[in-house]
């Protein structure tokens, strides 16, 4: 029996990824621990959300346990997104504007679903989360991505006059993570009206995703790019895994702004894909949809502590950074991440990926290696700000070692 021709151009795991793999599992038979910073995650960096938790046995309690459809929260958890849309970002989405998904992974597969042919092009403004691995779905679409760079010498923000070169009458949309993975960049509201003009005038739509929409540092806000397109529409991403700290949990939502119908058969087309559910692929268990609702409709203060503690932490970063020879970083004003430059990198290894491995091997340390970003991030790591700054002090530590030594020798 031959599997789906679908699947026939899905990447194989790269070399890299296997002979990380290999390592990890050679160190741990050695009983070696590894400090590994890669995962974004709040949760096994020990940040907490007790009330999170509680909405979970509570609705364990109330025993909902049947399938989504018998109960009003599929339904709910759309209200509670559109009030927290409204209270925390001062936007005015409907709830038949809001489409729940697993995860904000899960939501950009439906909106893959719903928009993408064969040979379509998506613009990613990068470097980007989404051309990281497991997240980009263009392959099994079929669809072709077209990258579009920010300028590190200028804080991060994408390089506008690059953006309308990069458009063809095969482009669809423009993708944006703001606030930024991996450079912890937040588009200002000039440059946001900038891609917003941009996509005007080429009638193409913007996917921005803001799931770190609420995670700034210093006072700084970061707007929604909806709020600045009167006429262009506006997917905008969010979801429960980092500001409510709750990954695992799997919610995530897109919101549809189209303030001049633009897109209509295209919404109808990605409600009745995430309707496609059933039982199937897009479902979100019933106590899930519960306990988010509970998240969503509550406050934020956790996810605001959290922020404060990532806060110090970059402070933290920034300085220690400053004091190795060769790494520079520009300061993250958002999201979980800073994105330091190593400028060794190119001159003792073929890339970042090879540095990385040999980073691993001889200091049991590990980041994301920039490339793997898009090709402005060829010579950065990515530094998760999530850890406790003990960590952050040895995995930098470590990092200084190893390059000191490599110059030596070098
Ligand atoms: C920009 C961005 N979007 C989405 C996600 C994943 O979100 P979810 O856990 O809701 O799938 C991440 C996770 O790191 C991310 O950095």
């Amino acid at each position: 029996m031959r599997p789906s021709s679908r699947w026939k151009d899905m990447p194989e795991p790269s070399h890299f990824q296997q002979e990380l793999r290999a390592i990890m599992a050679e160190k741990r038979r050695a009983g070696i621990r590894v400090l590994d910073l890669t995962e974004g995650d709040p949760v096994i960096f020990g940040h907490t959300n007790q009330p999170l938790s509680d909405a979970l046995i509570e609705a364990a309690r109330e025993g909902l346990h049947m399938y989504p459809e018998q109960t009003p929260w599929r339904e709910e958890l759309r209200k509670a997104i559109s009030s927290f849309e409204k209270r925390y970002r001062n936007m005015d989405y409907v709830p038949e504007n809001i489409i729940i998904g697993p995860g904000v992974a899960g939501c950009f597969q439906i909106l893959h679903y719903s928009l993408l042919e064969p040979g379509d092009e998506m613009i990613v403004v990068e470097p980007a989360h989404y051309l990281t691995g497991p997240t980009s779905y263009w392959y099994y679409f079929k669809a072709k991505v077209v990258t579009s760079s920010c300028s590190e010498d200028k804080d991060w923000d994408p390089i506008l006059e690059e953006l309308p070169s990069k458009i063809t009458e095969k482009t669809k949309g423009i993708v944006i993570v703001n606030p930024n993975n991996p450079t912890g960049a937040v588009y200002n509201e000039k440059i946001l009206k900038g891609i917003v003009d941009i996509a005007s005038e080429y009638n193409i739509l913007i996917i921005s995703d803001e799931i770190y929409g609420l995670i700034t540092f210093d006072g700084v806000t970061s707007e929604p790019t909806s709020k600045l397109a009167k006429d262009v529409p506006v997917i905008t991403l969010g979801g429960i895994s980092k500001i409510f700290m709750r990954p695992g949990w799997r919610v995530g939502y897109i919101c549809i702004h189209d303030p001049e119908n633009k897109i209509s058969e295209l919404s109808r087309t990605i409600k009745r894909v995430s309707g496609l559910y059933g039982h199937g692929m897009t479902t979100i268990p019933t106590p899930i949809l519960y306990a988010a609702t509970k998240a969503f409709t509550g406050s934020i203060e956790a996810g605001l502590e959290m922020a404060k503690k990532l806060q110090n932490r970059r402070d933290y970063a920034m300085k220690r950074i400053e004091e190795i020879e060769g790494v520079t970083c520009v300061k993250p004003k958002g999201s979980l991440y800073a994105f330091p430059k190593v400028e060794e990198i190119s001159k003792i290894w073929k890339n970042d990926e090879e540095f990385m491995i040999e980073l691993l091997k001889e200091e049991s340390v590990l980041f994301n290696p920039g490339s793997g970003y898009g090709p402005s991030g060829c010579g950065h790591f990515r530094l998760l700000l999530l850890p406790e700054i003990n960590i952050l002090e040895e995995a930098l530590t470590r990092l200084e070692r190893f390059l000191k030594r490599k110059r030596i020798s070098w």
